[in-house]
């Protein structure tokens, strides 16, 4: 039903800190849309994957998921209409900002944008990152894997899972019980394309990863964080569930950009287990108090 997860939409309120962060740091291409209010970063060859725009209010973070075409999105409004959320057409320009053939909208059980949208245009030139890298993983072998994921603690984690997994078909691919229950789910063969965390904190974002396609891609990436040590959020480190080794930059917005290489791929075979741990080696969260609770955190 849901293909990938295409793009993702920041709402920041320090727009030029967070083109300086994509582009020399992310790597990113950044397009101006309109100066000071709205910019499309690129990755690849379509025509965004993140739209960032300015905002005085609190920083917000929406996600764009693709469908194959008008038919199974009309599939889809139905069945989340039918699950009691409204869902609002695009207009024309939403749909030009964002490249796409048509799209419609609603708010998650945590206030969240979701948009699903169809017919996501390639730019009429090619990509250039905005630093020599290797490219990012949206594809393997022909098959969409989209942009990355997004990992959210919940609010309403019931709710928040009724909807990715009963409405919108999301399949669990594993889940965590310690230090709180945690639940990764796919669409597609990317092992996870949201994470869901029942933190007992209230909704917020905890970070968005996207995935080089070269090691060395994330190796310098790191060594220019270093050279701001608070800009690290989480050091190096990787992940006992998608494999993905990465660290995580902090935003300008409060939560972070996790920036990884060689996540795994699952198949229909896959089964759910239950989760050791988060992180194999590494990944100590810098913005914990020090000794126990990173110990914790991190085994
Ligand atoms: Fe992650």
């Amino acid at each position: 039903m849901i293909d990938a997860l295409s793009y993702v939409l920041v709402g920041t309120s320090d727009l030029p800190a967070w083109i300086r962060m994509a582009t020399d740091i992310a790597g990113l291409q950044a397009e101006e849309v309109e100066h000071g209010r709205s910019v499309r970063l690129r990755m690849d060859d379509k025509v965004q994957r993140l739209l960032l725009q300015a905002t005085t209010g609190k920083p917000t973070l929406g996600m764009g998921y693709t469908v194959a075409n008008a038919a199974v999105l009309e599939t889809v409004v139905k069945r989340l209409e039918a699950a009691g959320f409204t869902v609002t057409p695009s207009t024309a320009e939403e749909r030009a900002l964002r490249g796409v053939a048509g799209m419609a909208h609603f708010l998650d059980p945590d206030g969240y944008r979701v948009e699903l949208a169809y017919g996501m245009q390639d730019a009429a030139t090619p990509f250039m990152p905005g630093r020599p890298i290797g490219g990012f993983r949206t594809k393997a072998g022909g098959v969409d894997l989209g942009i990355g994921h997004t990992a959210l603690m919940a609010g309403d984690f019931t709710a928040m899972k009724h909807l990715y997994q009963d409405v919108l078909s999301f399949r669990m691919s594993d889940r965590a019980s310690a230090p709180f229950v945690a639940e990764f789910f796919h669409v597609n063969p990317r092992h996870h394309t949201i994470g869901l965390a029942d933190t007992g904190t209230g909704p917020g974002v905890y970070h968005f990863m996207l995935e080089y396609k070269d090691w060395d891609d994330v190796g310098r990436a790191y060594d220019m964080a270093l050279e701001h040590p608070e800009s690290i959020g989480v050091s190096l480190g990787r992940h006992t569930n998608d494999h993905v080794t990465s660290f995580y930059l902090r935003t300008p917005d409060g939560w972070m950009l996790e920036l990884g290489w060689a996540g795994r791929l699952i198949g229909h075979d896959w089964e759910v287990t239950e989760l050791p741990g988060m992180s194999l080696w590494g990944h100590d969260r810098t913005w914990l108090p020090p000794q126990n609770a990173r110990k914790r955190a991190r085994s």
